[in-house]
């Protein structure tokens, strides 16, 4: 069955088209013969431009809007799509919200452990609790050393516990930027995406438990 794995924020920058693409190129690497799409729902088309670079037809990419977006979706069911990883825009209407959060398995929130990020997602997850789905945080652009880390995590835990934050963090890591512009994921980077490549392999393990796979 089509897993579909969404990544909403209402605050730009956080992380979503990167760990979203990197998420995908996961999928595809891990398992043999994995079907793999990504819908850019974003206009800024973050993720059609590194398709573009990448010149390969693996993960597919294609773009969807609020209106085209079940359809999209059937579709990739009936092709027997594995997984499908929706990247959303940073400045979502509400709607858009919660057509994303009812047609998902898994809504993954990224989140820079900035005070100013983490107290900006607060609407989002009034939505996103409404509906009732599963979701995550998931801290992104972690520094290597200080308590900024730990600070979001107790933050988060405190105004949103009902919202668990996974195990896995994603750091802050030039390896991410390098292989976006080039059309590639820091698996395929060698030893400069080392770091990043552990990283985006235990979450994609820690998905696919929550997921039941
Ligand atoms: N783990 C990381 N390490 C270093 N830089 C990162 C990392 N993740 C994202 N970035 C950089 O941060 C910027 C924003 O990342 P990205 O575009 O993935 O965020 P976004 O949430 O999709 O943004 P938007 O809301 O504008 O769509 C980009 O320049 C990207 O290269
Ligand atoms: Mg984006």
């Amino acid at each position: 069955m089509t897993k579909i794995i969404s990544f909403i924020g209402q605050k730009g920058g956080s992380g979503k088209s990167t760990i979203a693409v990197h998420f995908a190129m996961e999928a595809l690497l891990s398992q043999e013969g994995c079907q793999v799409a990504i819908i850019d729902m974003d206009p800024q088309g973050s993720v059609l431009e590194w398709s573009r670079m990448r010149k390969d037809a693996n993960p597919v990419v294609v773009s969807a809007t609020a209106k085209t977006l079940e359809q999209t979706l059937k579709q990739a069911q009936e092709e027997g799509f594995d997984y499908v990883v929706v990247d959303t825009p940073g400045r979502q209407d509400t709607t858009l919200i919660e057509l994303v959060s009812a047609m998902s398995d898994l809504i993954l929130l990224p989140l820079r452990p900035s005070l100013f990020d983490v107290r900006a997602v607060a609407g989002t997850i009034t939505l996103l609790n409404a509906k009732a789905c599963k979701m995550r945080f998931l801290l992104s652009q972690t520094p290597a050393r200080g308590n900024q880390v730990a600070d979001a995590e107790a933050y988060c835990a405190r105004a949103h516990s009902e919202v668990a934050i996974t195990r896995s963090k994603i750091g802050y890591r030039t390896a991410f930027q390098k292989a976006m512009i080039d059309g590639q994921g820091v698996q395929e980077v060698g030893r400069d995406g080392k770091k990043g490549q552990l990283e985006i392999a235990g979450l994609f393990e820690e998905i696919l438990d929550l997921l039941g796979n």
